[in-house]
């Protein structure tokens, strides 16, 4: 995580660091900081919590001319939010901003002799360690290149230097980071595109080993020692920016944006009586017998949902396996498994990396995402768009929603292609479908219901979420979101398990939510739930059906189709989460010690 921006302006060097950062705030916010070079003045700026703090901090310093700066918003992996370990990183006359991990920076520091570090981070050392092999080699770009060659692990790098003023050194290496070009020639850095809309005409997204350095006459990259010629892309000069639209919070707009956004997911992809994926090219799909799906959070959580369904309706073998998992388990793999990751942004670290171990296997890969051009798709060999837009809060809503949209489709386009579906099953799962927006829609009363019950769900020493087959995802899912929220803590568990030792918990002060579908499992669900009542845990049961025992309800409409079920629950779940945050007076968008982007491992 953590975000980086620089860049060598002729007149707007704060501006675009200060407006980079707002952007990139998503990534993290528990600290943050700026240097700019105005010939040899260097200005340091840095600032605990969110970039306003930053910009106060700023005050009234302005550049006036050609400056280079570079910055950073931290998620803090080594050492605690302060200003001693928030970026930028000094030595006597380098700075450095980083995102990623150092792995090895305990036995680089060793080795620089531990009293000239300052702060307790992993990045401190790069700084170091260039200044230390500036005066062996004296030269920047060969001081530079002996750094990274030093470094194990992963980064997204910017330096400046008192010895070279009006250049930024540069390293990427499984940490996103983009260059962009303006047209009067100012140059900008970026840990994704949004900060270089407007800004940038044409941007070159850089790969892994790429190194090298910018300033007002050239642009040098080298990968592997050998100088090489980057592609340029066209950016976008719209900024399609995210406003809150008179919500009280991103999280809550893009909750209420899932009836939309679910509707967008489907255009030219749901036809009368089939669904099309332009993206697939049949090829992919030759020799595949098997689904082996990865990602993490919440987006694995729609890739436990896809794995019912694609067992269910296209009766394909599908696993599903968390990203940080796999990646260290030895996983066999054969080339008769489609490789599909999960992931909003695109540039989450571990399901970059399962990709990568994947792809050496010699499997096909297909990415499910919500970003464009984000690392996930440019590695994959198809991807699908969720089409849900800019998601801002940090709590997955509608990029959840609109990945289990595409799956649902996924598992009918496949289902049809293996003939393993008859036309009036599909046409069923078609029409619930194309209902799904509708039940996505957020009812005033349903809303205004979960405020008031929410301040009965403030205390107890933790909850369960319960469900059964595609409900027990979402019951992980409803759990992850209280969590993130709330900072209360909560289970999903399938309900039929509670009996094999969760339940020794339930007295009145366990909380419970059931999420009871008609259509699949009800009498099991009910009977899991009155156990738990007979215990006397406080419950809240979500079902189509009347139920008087537990001690709070809500009632759903009766859909005749689980994935219906599904979706209502889900905005329940979503809002009463929302809710509790609230009354506890906590940062919906931002909550603490998250990041919207997970680019560490
Ligand atoms: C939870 C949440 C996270 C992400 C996870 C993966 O609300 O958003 O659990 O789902 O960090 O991120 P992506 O989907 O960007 O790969």
């Amino acid at each position: 995580m953590c975000g980086i921006v620089g860049c060598i302006t002729k007149e707007s060097t704060l501006e675009f660091l200060i407006d980079g950062l707002k952007e990139l705030e998503y990534r993290g916010y528990d600290s943050a900081g700026l240097v700019i070079l105005e010939a040899n003045n260097s200005h340091i700026y840095k600032a605990i919590g969110k970039i306003v703090n930053l910009e106060n901090k700023v005050g009234d310093f302005k550049t006036s001319g050609f400056s280079v700066g570079i910055a950073h918003t931290r998620w803090a992996t080594h050492g605690k939010p302060t200003e001693i370990n928030a970026h930028p990183h000094s030595g006597e006359i380098s700075y450095i901003v980083h995102n990623g991990i150092i792995e090895n920076y305990a036995d680089i520091k060793k080795e620089l002799g531990e009293e000239k570090f300052v702060s307790q981070t992993d990045t401190e050392t790069i700084v170091h360690l260039f200044e230390h092999n500036l005066s062996i080699y004296e030269n920047s770009l060969k001081a530079f290149e002996a750094t990274i060659e030093a470094l194990e692990g992963a980064y997204a790098i910017l330096l400046i230097t008192k010895s070279q003023n009006d250049t930024i050194y540069f390293a990427k290496k499984g940490s996103p980071l983009i260059l962009g070009y303006s047209d009067n020639k100012d140059l900008f850095f970026a840990s994704s595109e949004s900060p270089l809309i407007g800004k940038a005409k044409e941007v070159s997204y850089l790969e892994d080993g790429d190194y090298g350095y910018i300033s007002p006459k050239t642009v040098k990259i080298y990968n592997q020692k050998e100088s090489k010629t980057l592609s340029k892309t066209k950016l976008p000069s719209n900024k399609q920016f995210a406003q809150k639209d008179g919500f009280r919070f991103f999280m809550e707009k893009e909750l209420y944006e899932q009836s939309l956004v679910s509707s967008d997911t489907m255009i030219g992809r749901v036809k009368d009586d089939y669904i099309a994926f332009d993206e697939i090219d049949i090829a992919l799909l030759e020799g595949i017998k098997e689904i082996k799906i990865c990602a993490c959070g919440t987006s694995y959580h729609a890739g436990l949902v896809a794995s019912y369904l694609l067992q269910r309706v296209a009766k394909i073998r599908c696993s599903v396996e968390i990203a940080s998992e796999f990646r260290y388990k030895e996983p066999l793999l054969s080339k008769d498994m489609l490789f599909v990751t999960i992931s909003q942004s695109g540039e989450t670290a571990d399901t970059i990396e399962a990709l990568k171990i994947a792809k050496l296997a010699g499997l096909k890969s297909l990415c499910i995402c919500n970003v464009d051009n984000s690392t996930l798709i440019r590695l994959s060999d198809t991807s699908i768009l969720t089409r849900a837009g800019i998601e801002k809060g940090v709590a997955s809503t509608k990029a959840f929603t609109t990945q289990v949209i595409v799956l649902w489709m996924l598992s009918l386009y496949l289902a049809k292609h293996k003939n393993n579906i008859s036309t009036d099953e599909l046409k069923k799962h078609i029409k619930a479908l194309l209902h799904t927006p509708r039940v996505l829609k957020v009812k005033s009363t349903t809303h205004e219901k979960l405020t008031r019950l929410s301040k009965r769900y403030l205390h107890g020493h933790g909850f369960f979420f319960i469900g059964r087959d595609i409900f027990y995802p979402l019951a992980l899912e409803g759990a992850l979101k209280l969590k993130e929220l709330s900072y209360i803590h909560a289970e999903g568990y399938p309900s039929g398990e509670m009996k094999h030792g969760p339940i020794a918990l339930a007295d009145s002060e366990l909380f419970t939510v059931a999420l009871m579908s008609k259509n699949i499992l009800y009498d099991k669900i009910k009977s899991n739930l009155e156990e738990l009542i007979a215990r006397d845990a406080t419950t809240l049961a979500i079902s189509p059906y009347k139920f008087d025992l537990s001690d709070d309800f809500i009632q759903i409409e009766e859909h005749d189709h689980e994935m219906l079920e599904f979706f209502e629950m889900l905005v329940i779940v979503q809002l009463f989460s929302m809710e509790i945050a609230v009354r506890l007076g906590n940062d919906v968008d931002m909550p603490r010690n998250l990041a919207k982007s997970v680019t560490v491992e």
